[in-house]
């Protein structure tokens, strides 16, 4: 019966050998991951200002003065990215929003729409996107969207963003 001890040994050589790995790596590795850390957070920080891919090729053919806009705009999206992804098709609390413009309210793959906004009869233009975002519950009584209403030059600058991060 050496069976046992043979498959006994080699699993603690492996253990021992793993655990050693662990000591001799440990130390390399954590700068690393600081370095990883500090990057995350750091894309975190300056993400409203175009960290990823996607706003950096929008930016990069806007004039002075609609960058402006589009920062603005991106800044003023932030809160709503909690429950919404922009340019993916990543549903979360909330519908994702790539290609909302011309799509009818509340008729995407998002499972969670409310009866009021799916019966709304809205198609999304920046009019129809404009009162909705000003104040969702008076302009779809009933939806459950819960957002603070956005106004003025915010609201022009959101749905400037909007319409060239959503296009598909
Ligand atoms: C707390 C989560 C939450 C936040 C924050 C939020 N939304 Fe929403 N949003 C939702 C939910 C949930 C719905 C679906 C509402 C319904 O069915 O009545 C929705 C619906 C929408 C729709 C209609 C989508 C469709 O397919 O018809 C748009 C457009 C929209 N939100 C934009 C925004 C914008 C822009 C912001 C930021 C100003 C924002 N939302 C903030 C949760 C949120």
């Amino acid at each position: 019966m050496r069976r046992p001890s043979f498959w006994g040994s080699r699993t603690v050589r492996w253990m021992l050998r793993s655990l050693q790995l662990r000591v001799a790596r440990g130390p390399a590795i954590r700068p690393l991951l600081r370095g990883a850390l500090a990057l995350m957070a750091g894309c975190l920080l300056i993400g409203a200002l175009g960290c990823d891919s996607r706003s950096r090729e929008i930016r990069a053919r806007l004039s002075d003065q609609d960058l402006l806009r589009f920062d603005r705009g991106q800044k003023i999206s932030s809160p709503c990215w909690a429950c919404h992804d922009f340019y993916g098709t990543q549903n979360k609390v909330g519908p994702h929003l790539l290609g909302i413009y011309g799509r009818s309210a509340g008729q995407s793959s998002f499972p969670g729409y409310s009866q009021a906004l799916q019966s709304s009869g809205i198609v999304w233009d920046r009019t129809s996107l404009g009162r909705f975002l000003a104040s969702p519950q008076s302009a779809v009584p009933g939806t459950t969207m819960v957002s603070p209403g956005i106004a003025g030059a915010d609201l022009a600058a959101l749905l400037f963003y909007m319409d060239l991060v959503t296009r598909p």
